[in-house]
């Protein structure tokens, strides 16, 4: 693929998605190649505004609230995603594929209704390719130990996550050659690698 991609890292806590994120916007700066990188939530000001909100503790709101926070965080976002659309490599640590994950499959929203409004927002945009992290119940409850301060989305028992990480992996098999499974029970080494001859072939 010549064409700047789009490429975005999934996965539940723990599951080493922001590790390998950082790892290859290393690798890009090492190569000297133009990118931009964006979390959701989060992104800008006003995104990391709303991020605090929704994922602060002593929120508490209903699931329907949160999905159209996710979404007023996505929405923010989007001019800056457009304009380097195919422009410049865009890395996204987390995406459209959290939010069905999250509050369809995890939580239950309806997802006519979260499809509705992601196609509206992200009209001409389009993601080229996913690294699905996925991790086993043992490391996700060790790994979240571990977690100094946790936010409130850290907070949910292992069965919702069973169910979120069961929903990204239904969403990755709808759209096989768009994804790849990176299993961070293996070694992290070996996973490093495989990402980065993929970004290569991508790039
Ligand atoms: P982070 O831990 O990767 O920074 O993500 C923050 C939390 O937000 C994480 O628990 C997943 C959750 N989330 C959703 O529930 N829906 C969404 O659309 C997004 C982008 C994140």
């Amino acid at each position: 693929m010549s064409k700047k991609p789009v490429i975005v890292f999934e996965g539940i806590e723990g599951s080493g998605k922001s590790y390998h994120i950082s790892n290859v916007s290393k690798y890009l700066d090492k190569e000297k190649i133009d990118y931009i990188k964006i979390r959701e939530p989060g992104g800008n000001l006003n995104s990391e505004k709303i991020r605090r909100l929704i994922l602060n503790n002593k929120s508490n709101f209903n699931k329907y609230t949160d999905l159209l926070l996710y979404l007023a965080s996505r929405s923010e976002n989007i001019s800056l995603l457009k304009k380097y659309f195919r422009k410049k490599i865009i890395l996204i640590d987390r995406f459209i594929d959290s939010t069905i994950a999250y509050q369809h499959y995890g939580l239950g929203v309806d997802i006519k209704l979260i499809n509705l409004i992601n196609n509206h927002l992200l009209k001409g945009f389009k993601i080229d390719f996913t690294f699905l992290n996925i991790v086993n119940k043992t490391n996700m409850i060790k790994r979240l130990k571990l977690r100094k301060s946790l936010n409130r989305y850290d907070k949910f028992n292992n069965k919702f996550y069973s169910k979120v990480q069961n929903g990204f992996l239904k969403l990755s098999k709808k759209n096989r050659n768009k994804y790849q499974i990176v299993d961070s029970n293996l070694d992290i080494n070996q996973n490093k690698s495989l990402i980065i001859r993929k970004i290569e072939k991508l790039i």
